[in-house]
């Protein structure tokens, strides 16, 4: 049974046992090179480190030409001076360590694997400001020298520069990512609708980005704090929705429950209800339970015993409510599997290989298609409880 490695960040990965299934059933994926956005400096739009923002951009073709899918890293948050500065010093701050990356699963061009959108434009920007491309301030770096907020600038830049490299005429849109990339996506979705037509179907696609404020095994409420913490040092407001703010903090309107909400544009939500990021970092994160009790289980779902089954069950429960809203808006649509997973799209073998999650016949890759061209009358699908799905065969 293929295992999606643990990581430090909120996004995977590929471990050595993964990548051996997919080179065993695919050729090796493209590598797109690393593009530094222009005047970066001059609009403020900079990694934590002051270093330009980058992405990778790879051209569609054919029937593809004009249809544009752009893609949003993912990687947790910086809530703390500490933190920030610490991110400072790795790709996730800086893009003097970014590299060339890998385009699979809904970016790669093989059109077998990803057959809806393998000749559109793909781009993938990085995440290198901590705050899901949302926060705009700055602050003063425990060395001494300047912490830049700006991520809400790099989103507004880099999609200034992809609109006059060819996004501006873009037929069809696309906007997705996962993990703080997918809550960046619900974040974002009204602002990239708005910047098309109203002829052009320009559309979102959060992966793995609702995340619950939820109390761990120990009462802390940990999203919460991260939250509070990313929203009051990164000064997330502009970009939180108005009707929101009218209402409730700023923390709280950051908050994906909260931004389903507000979004006017055709959303696809995908997600697992166990969601294996959260279950591991904020329902029983190391240090909420006694010794190693828990470890077994967080590891790994099939480990979890009936008790730990049924907090794990509570937390699918939440989440479940947290999503239903999407159930009666007309054009959205759900893909919330009972696999113990986190970020589905951007991998092949989560994507659309025979291990993919399967929910009333569809891969992901075919509810992504069904829902974004309108083959078929709606995509809601909420799976059973785990261990209920056969399909449900990775791990991550
Ligand atoms: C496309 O993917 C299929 C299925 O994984 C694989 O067999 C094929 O070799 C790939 N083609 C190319 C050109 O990489
Ligand atoms: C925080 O953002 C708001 C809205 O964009 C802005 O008016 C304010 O000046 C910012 N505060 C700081 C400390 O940067
Ligand atoms: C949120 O963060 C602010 C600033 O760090 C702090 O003063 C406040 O107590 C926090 N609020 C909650 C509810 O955690
Ligand atoms: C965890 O798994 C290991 C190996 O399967 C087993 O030896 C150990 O007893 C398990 N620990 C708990 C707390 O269930
Ligand atoms: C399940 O595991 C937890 C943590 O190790 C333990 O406290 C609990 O008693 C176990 N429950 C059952 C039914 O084995
Ligand atoms: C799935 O496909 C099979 C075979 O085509 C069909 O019998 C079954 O009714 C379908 N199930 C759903 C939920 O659509």
């Amino acid at each position: 049974m293929p295992i999606l490695p643990r990581r430090r960040y909120a996004e995977p990965l590929l471990l050595l046992l993964l990548a051996a299934v997919a080179r065993s059933t695919a050729a090796a994926p493209d590598v797109v090179e690393l593009i530094l956005l222009t005047g970066a400096q001059e609009k403020g739009a900079v990694c934590l480190d002051g270093s330009p923002p980058g992405y990778h951009l790879q051209r569609g073709f054919g029937s593809g030409e004009h249809s544009w899918l752009i893609y949003l890293e993912g990687g947790e948050w910086c809530d703390t001076i500490e933190s920030c500065s610490n991110r400072k010093t790795t790709e996730l701050g800086s893009s003097k360590l970014m590299e060339a990356q890998e385009f699979e699963g809904i970016l790669s061009n093989n059109q077998t694997v990803n057959s809806d959108f393998y000749n559109w434009n793909k781009v993938v920007i990085r995440y290198c400001d901590g705050a899901s491309f949302s926060g705009n301030a700055e602050a003063q770096d425990q060395d001494g020298s300047t912490l830049h907020f700006r991520g809400l600038r790099i989103w507004q830049a880099v999609l200034d520069e992809l609109m006059e490299k060819g996004l501006a005429s873009a037929k069809q849109a696309l906007l997705s990512g996962c993990s703080a990339g997918g809550l960046a996506t619900l974040l974002h979705c009204n602002d990239f609708h708005a910047r098309f037509p109203k002829e052009v179907s320009a559309k979102c696609l959060p992966d793995a980005g609702i995340f619950l404020d939820i109390e761990d095994l120990s009462g802390k409420r940990l999203m919460w704090s991260v939250f509070n913490g990313t929203v009051q040092l990164q000064n997330v407001s502009e970009v939180l929705p108005k009707d929101c703010l009218a209402k409730k903090v700023r923390t709280e309107c950051f908050l994906a429950t909260e931004l389903v909400k507000s979004i006017t544009a055709p959303t696809l939500i995908v997600n697992s209800a166990y969601d294996s990021w959260q279950i591991r970092d904020t329902l029983a994160p190391v240090g909420s339970y006694p010794g190693q009790s828990w470890l077994n289980c967080t590891n790994d779902i099939g480990n979890c015993n009936s008790t730990q089954m049924e907090v794990l069950n509570g937390f699918r429960k939440k989440f479940v409510d947290g999503v239903k809203v999407v159930k009666d808006k007309k054009d959205w649509g759900l893909f919330i599997d009972s696999c113990f997973m986190h970020c589905q799209t951007k991998y092949s073998i989560s994507w659309s290989s025979q291990f993919s999650p399967v929910l009333g016949n569809m891969t992901i890759a075919k509810a992504v298609g069904d829902w974004y061209f309108e083959r078929s009358k709606t995509v809601k699908e909420i799976d059973c409880e785990y261990p209920c799905n056969p399909t449900c065969k990775l791990t991550g």
